[in-house]
């Protein structure tokens, strides 16, 4: 197993799209840089969905537009149907996209407005589409342990999902513990469901913090061999349609936790809880991250 853990930065998509002010592309680009200078590989730069929807993502395209590209930089957005995809395809410099669905009908309807299995139905020749073109395809199953609408999720139809979007053709699957409520053995037991159909290696957890487990969760991650997590800068988070779901696990508790393991990522702590603060400074917060309150009163 590696010693190396890739991040992927989603406090841009996954954390503004939930801000009740949105934030003005500009800044959001200029964010992006100095995540992107922090040593982050793997950054979302928002999403192409309805502006009516998620106000807070409009202007995505000119997000992209204003990120300094580098060599080992991968810019990636979220689709959730032909006109995002069209639309994402228009922009230069893209270089991941992520279709997302969930293991819950309840939730997909709210969120995408289409059952889960309508929702693969659309996304396979959009699929094929965005592999055809040369993009990375990732995909996103959200509600892997709970619904905010349904409650418990049986790991069974976490992997059904897994399983038809690895036959579409993804790359990496993202396992979304999308309102926090996971623990470490129901981590498990929906690895344990999910392994069999989905090599290790294109394996992402996404977790959100609302209990406080988002930490335990990775670390049950990384037994497992898992080695791609999913983070926001300053614990930034939501998903608009999950209710009471709080940040992401914030990329500065990754990050010291990452480097208390000997497990290596290129980042630097120091540069991303600066983000983390100028980040928080503008939207008027306190960072939810022990790790940067800690840095904080150094
Ligand atoms: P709909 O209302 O069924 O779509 O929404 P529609 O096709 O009827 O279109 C409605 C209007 O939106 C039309 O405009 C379309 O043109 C426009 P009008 O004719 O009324 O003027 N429209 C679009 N505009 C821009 N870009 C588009 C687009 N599509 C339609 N792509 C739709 C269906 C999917 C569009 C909508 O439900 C939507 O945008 N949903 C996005 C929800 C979202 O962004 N959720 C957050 C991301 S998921 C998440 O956070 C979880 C995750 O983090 C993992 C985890 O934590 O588990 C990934
Ligand atoms: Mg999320």
């Amino acid at each position: 197993m590696t010693d190396r853990v890739e991040i992927v930065e989603v406090g841009l998509r996954d954390g503004l799209q939930n801000e009740a002010t949105p934030v003005p592309a500009s800044l959001r680009a200029q964010w992006f840089n100095a995540l992107s200078a922090a040593g982050l590989n793997r950054i979302e730069a928002g999403s192409f969905v309805s502006p009516k929807w998620v106000p807070q993502m409009a202007d995505t395209e000119t997000v992209i537009q204003a990120i300094d590209h580098r060599p080992g930089l991968s810019v990636e957005a979220l689709i959730p149907n032909q006109k995002g995809l069209e639309a994402a395809m228009g922009v230069n410099g893209i270089d991941r996209l992520a279709f997302f669905t969930a293991a819950s009908d309840a939730f997909t309807r709210k969120n995408i407005n289409c059952t889960v299995e309508e929702s693969l139905e659309r996304f396979a020749p959009l699929m094929k589409q965005a592999k055809d073109a040369g993009y990375g395809v990732r995909g996103y199953v959200s509600c892997i342990v709970g619904c905010p609408y349904a409650g418990p999720i049986e790991p069974a139809a976490v992997a059904r999902v897994c399983e038809k979007m690895m036959a579409m053709g993804v790359d990496e699957l993202s396992l979304g513990d999308t309102i926090g409520v996971a623990r470490p053995l129901e981590i498990n037991r929906v690895l344990d469901a999910v392994l069999p159909a989905v090599p290790v290696e294109r394996l992402a957890l996404h977790c959100h913090d609302t209990y406080g487990q988002a930490l335990a969760n990775v670390l049950t991650g990384l037994e497992r061999g898992v080695r791609t997590f999913d983070s926001a800068v300053a614990g930034l988070g939501g998903c608009p349609y999950a209710k009471g779901a709080s940040g992401n696990l914030a990329t500065e508790d990754l990050l010291y936790l990452l480097d208390g393991q000997g497990l290596e990522t290129g980042v630097s702590l120091d540069r991303v809880f600066e983000v983390g603060q100028e980040v928080c400074s503008h939207l008027g917060k306190e960072s939810p991250s022990r790790v940067a309150q800690a840095l904080g009163a150094r």
